[in-house]
């Protein structure tokens, strides 16, 4: 086969099949039980994706590829095997930094490559085409905002700026609105610039949108930062459908943009699940009291009931029916095999076992999902919340294991809470309720949570998964 057969034949079908193998990886990731074949099909795409590019562009020198592919593979490993799954969000946003960053140097560098060949007064858009001007400058725009935010994302995820609270600089919407008039400008002036003299706007775009990037994202609590984690990925995704409109290759802009697409949708869920509007949550300051101990703590509580494992397992003793609710304390406790052991102990007694899975339990989409996937708790007995919500009313216990926000009926009630209108679990209905925690401490929105004050509740204090040890050894003494 000729190597004009290779670039402009088999790359494009190449490319087509990995387009396929991504749009169907995306649509068995939506599923518990195809989320591991989707990412193994996803991982497949961009297997071919790479064969792809290397045949469309013949012969090059590939000692800088496989360099950066040995470093890229040796970073990532090294981050994917130590992380914690509570760090998860953490790494996402680094992740989603180093996209953006990528996708702002591609650009760059293509110009760059440009206009050192350029005639000094030939104008960038003259020298490179209109169109691709105009997306290097979005790709060091979007790219280079990407970064920052990310950057910023990860620093507030880890608590390390400011405790994760917002930090409202004084007139910062102006301030944010004349940087990306800022950009706006420069982003003429690059386009219409001399070859000789159009660095200047270009390293003052990516200065200004590196600033911008921070800006944007410093007012936003730590409470909102996945959902900002969620629409930076969706960023890095437009910067990474820019930088293939400059370099011209059709499967990464189709890729870029179906990122970007998919995390416009899962901020739009997460937001609604949240009850946050998108405006809301980047206009920022929600969380402002989180870190304050203002509100939510043990102070606060008048009528709270306590007991202990051995008085929990009575009650069990009789139990049709249990409904466990995971929360993010949960992941903290990583009492996710405890918690599957406890489950076959009352199996074993005919208890029939369920838990209840809340769109934003824990501190990522999907995270208790992938928690009790760990331990191999069967996908038929995880249920969505609007499938499970109709059951509690008949359910004998529910057991809260580490959640708080997600079960609060404060979130039904009280307009002037930061949590109303968020759909809950609606535990409180269950005959029983044990609320497994280590103290009265709130959870992520900072506030009281009524529940624990209900007649048919009993907290039992400690760390989920010493308690859930202790529940499996008085079960199995029944
Ligand atoms: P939270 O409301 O955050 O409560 C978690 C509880 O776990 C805390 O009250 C804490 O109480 C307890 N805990 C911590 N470590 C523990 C341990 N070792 N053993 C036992 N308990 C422990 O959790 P949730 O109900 O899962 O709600 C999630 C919150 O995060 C919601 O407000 C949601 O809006 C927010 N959020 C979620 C997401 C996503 S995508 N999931 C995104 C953004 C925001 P103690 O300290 O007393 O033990």
């Amino acid at each position: 086969m000729t190597s004009d057969a290779l670039q402009h034949t088999v790359a494009p079908l190449v490319y087509i099949a990995s387009t396929v193998l991504f749009i169907l990886g995306i649509k068995d990731l939506a599923k518990v039980r195809t989320a591991r074949r989707g990412n193994a099909v996803a991982a497949l795409g961009m297997l071919l994706a790479i064969v792809g590019a290397l045949l469309e562009l013949g012969l090059i020198d590939y000692r800088w590829i496989i360099g950066g592919v040995i470093v890229g593979t040796i970073i990532g490993a090294v981050f994917a095997i130590r992380v914690e799954m509570t760090a998860m969000p953490e790494m996402v946003a680094l992740f989603n930094g180093f996209g953006g960053l990528a996708s702002a140097l591609v650009g760059v560098s293509v110009f760059w490559l440009d206009i050192e060949q350029a005639h000094p007064t030939t104008s960038v858009a003259d020298t490179m085409g209109g169109a691709q001007a105009i997306t290097v400058a979005l790709s060091i725009i979007v790219g280079s905002v990407t970064f920052t935010g990310s950057l910023v994302a990860l620093l507030k995820l880890q608590g390390r700026l400011k405790k994760g609270q917002p930090i409202l600089l004084p007139s910062r919407h102006v301030i944010n609105v004349a940087l990306a008039v800022a950009a706006v400008v420069l982003s003429v002036w690059l386009y219409r610039a001399g070859a000789d003299t159009a660095w200047i706007p270009c390293i003052l775009l990516a200065v200004v949108s590196l600033v911008l990037g921070v800006l944007l994202t410093i007012p936003i609590g730590g409470a909102d930062m996945p959902v900002v984690v969620s629409l930076l990925n969706s960023y890095s995704g437009i910067a990474a459908s820019m930088a293939g409109f400059v370099i011209g290759n059709v499967l990464l802009i189709v890729a870029g943009a179906m990122v970007g697409a998919a995390g416009l949708i899962l901020t739009q869920i997460m937001c609604v699940a949240m009850n946050r509007s998108l405006l809301n949550v980047l206009i920022g300051g929600f969380g402002a009291t989180e870190a304050s101990g203002e509100s939510g703590g043990s102070s606060e509580y008048k009528n709270v009931k306590s007991c202990g494992p051995e008085e929990a397992a009575m009650v069990l003793e009789t139990a049709e029916s249990v409904i466990i609710v995971p929360g993010y304390g949960l992941a903290v406790a990583q009492a996710q095999h405890a918690t599957r052991e406890f489950a076959t102990e009352l199996e074993k007694r005919g208890t029939k076992v369920r838990y209840a899975i809340h769109p934003v339990a824990g501190r990522m989409p999907g995270h208790m999902n992938v928690l009790l996937a760990e331990a191999d708790v069967p996908y038929e007995q995880l249920v969505e919340m609007d499938l499970i919500n109709g059951d509690f009313a008949d359910t004998d216990v529910s057991i809260i294991l580490g959640a708080n926000d997600v079960v609060n009926p404060v979130a039904n009630k009280d307009p002037s809470s930061p949590i109303y209108g968020m759909p809950i679990l609606n535990a409180y209905e269950s005959q029983s309720v044990f609320v497994v925690k280590r103290s009265l401490s709130p959870g992520y929105a900072g506030i009281k949570n009524e529940l624990f004050e209900y007649p048919n509740t009993m907290m039992i204090f400690g760390d989920a998964k010493d308690v859930l040890q202790s529940l499996i050894a008085e079960v199995k003494a029944l």
